[in-house]
């Protein structure tokens, strides 16, 4: 049996740190209400001309390494990202040019926070149809270019970064299953209400921000996080003391503890980045993960659960044996 194995992950964060306490001095927050509701103490912010490319490129030359293979024998790129560097041509496209490949098929996915968790679902279809053997699956965002920053409600929460995984056919367990899963209805609790071909005024005028209903979107998130436990769990007939770590979207620690709650897990068990990282949407996961691997918590063969939810709404989980 053909499996789709993580061999190598990678990480990249921008220099610039940016702590509560500089966002104090931006917007009426305190440092006490941002760590009391979101566990976040700083984020990464990338410095003007630094794009998602720039970061996705970086994290992307990690991971090749990792996986120790040579950047000529990848035959597919998928890069998650919402604030691609430009409207076309995609910035996996832009990637796969900067890492001087050529011919194999490049292309973007948009499904926000959850961007990663999609793209490495298509990988796994790719890898396991024999249609592709060794995939560069990354993702990558600089949301502080989409920030209000003069809406306490939504700055204080979100950051910029890239992680990235090779993901490898082989004959040895990786990927158990994926589930993804969307239901556009919820538009209204979190976007960016504007774009291309609707309120192109708004971009023009340099306004093109995320907008959020934050309470509710953390229910839904809180609760639809909780059912694709459920279902991954079913789908494997597996018992929630099997998973070893819990790598989840990192939007907010109250969130990542009600998932782990349910799972029953010791948050030891959970990789938290957030406090560091803020949300950095698509590149959440990948970043976890790639601390965790780097950290030496994460081993090889031990079981992980993937897990994210984001604006769409979209939400889904990768099962896989690292
Ligand atoms: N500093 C100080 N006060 C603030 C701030 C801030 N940065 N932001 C909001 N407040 C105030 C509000 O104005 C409100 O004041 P009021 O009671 O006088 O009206 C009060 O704090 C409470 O506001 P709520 O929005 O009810 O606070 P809540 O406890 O829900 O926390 C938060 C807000 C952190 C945004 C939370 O709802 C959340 O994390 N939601 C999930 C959203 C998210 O992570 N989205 C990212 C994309 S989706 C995803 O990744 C899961």
């Amino acid at each position: 049996m053909t499996y789709a194995r993580i061999t190598g992950t990678g990480g990249y964060l921008p220099e610039n740190v940016m702590t509560n306490r500089d966002l104090e001095k931006i917007v009426d927050t305190t440092d006490q209400w941002i760590q009391e509701r979101t566990g976040i103490e700083q984020r990464h912010i990338a410095v003007e001309g630094q794009t998602t490319v720039d970061l996705a490129e970086a994290a992307s030359r990690k991971a090749i390494k990792a996986a120790g293979i040579d950047t000529q024998d990848i035959d597919l790129i998928i890069m998650a990202t919402s604030t691609p560097d430009k409207i076309f041509p995609s910035s996996a496209c832009i990637l796969q040019a900067r890492l001087d490949i050529h011919g194999c098929p490049a292309f973007d996915i948009q499904a926000v926070c959850t961007g990663f968790i999609y793209a490495l679902t298509v990988a796994e279809k790719f890898i396991k149809s024999g249609s592709s053997k060794k995939a560069l699956v990354v993702g990558s965002e600089v949301f502080s270019r989409i920030l209000n920053w003069e809406d306490r409600g939504t700055c204080v929460l979100f950051g910029d970064g890239a992680g990235a995984v090779i993901l490898e056919s082989s004959d040895e367990t990786g990927i158990l299953s994926t589930h993804i899963h969307a239901d556009g209805q919820y538009e209204d609790l979190l976007l960016v209400p504007c774009g291309i071909a609707d309120d192109y005024d708004r971009v023009k005028a340099g306004r093109a921000f995320i907008e959020m209903k934050g309470n509710e979107v953390f229910k839904m998130a809180v609760n639809t996080l909780g059912r694709i436990v459920d279902e991954t769990l079913a789908a494997n007939q597996m018992m929630k003391s099997d998973i070893d770590w819990l790598v989840p979207h990192q939007a907010n620690t109250r969130i990542i503890a009600a998932t782990a709650k349910k799972l029953k897990m010791s948050m030891d068990q959970v990789v938290v980045t957030v406090n560091k990282h803020g949300n950095t949407s698509a590149a959440s996961v990948p970043l976890a993960l790639d601390v965790a691997v780097r950290d030496g918590r994460i081993k090889s063969n031990e079981l992980l659960l993937l897990e994210a939810f984001g604006g769409g709404f979209t939400w889904g989980s990768v099962l896989l044996r690292f």
